[in-house]
């Protein structure tokens, strides 16, 4: 089973290669058919999804343990949830949005820049440092938390959830289920 650092990086290298696929275009500026517009729209659905689903996860398991385990965890914590916090404001805009809107472009690409200032804070400030401090069963155990809890993680942003592990874990399941349901009947992230 992998343990808390590969489900994590894991995540974070399929974010990173749809950040890559989204920044490729085309976009409406660059002359997108509608289909491609059309296809830009549900892989941005399925980047809001597993970054809803990643976050939620991360604030529920990871960051506690973070506060837990590090003299500067709360800090640390605090910093990456308030990055986390600003980025689902913005996916929560973004998932209203058709990629033929005017606005759509604008929020991707603030998306991507802040997107990519998270990952590699968490990668080179949080990740060396728990690595030193988990031993490998507690990482293992934390790891299959995260892996099983995809299952019934949020598939939105919901920016005015407090990103409290007690709240998110209460609430969470609720969510989900409320969320899976509109997805099914809007067709959201669907082939
Ligand atoms: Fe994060
Ligand atoms: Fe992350």
């Amino acid at each position: 089973m992998a343990d808390v650092f590969k489900v994590l990086a894991q995540d974070h290298e399929e974010v990173k290669d749809m950040l890559k696929e989204l920044e490729k275009g085309p976009t409406r500026a660059t002359g997108a058919s509608q289909d491609q517009l059309a296809l830009r729209k549900k892989m941005t659905e399925q980047l809001i999804i597993g970054e809803s689903k990643h976050e939620a996860l991360e604030e529920m398991y990871f960051w506690p343990v973070v506060r837990d385990h590090l003299p500067n965890g709360d800090a640390l914590a605090d910093r990456a949830i308030g990055q986390e916090q600003a980025a689902k404001e913005v996916l929560a805009q973004l998932d209203k949005l058709e990629a033929s809107d005017s606005e759509f472009e604008k929020l991707l690409a603030k998306f991507i820049a802040d997107a990519r200032e998270h990952i590699e804070f968490e990668e080179m400030q949080v990740r060396p440092r728990m690595r030193t401090a988990l031993n490998s069963e507690r990482a293992a155990e934390l790891g299959t938390q995260i892996a099983a809890g995809k299952r019934t993680a949020p598939t939105r942003p919901h920016p005015r959830t407090p990103p409290s592990p007690g709240v998110l874990k209460a609430a969470g399941p609720v969510v989900a289920a409320a969320d899976k349901a509109r997805d099914a009947v809007t067709g959201r992230g669907s082939d």
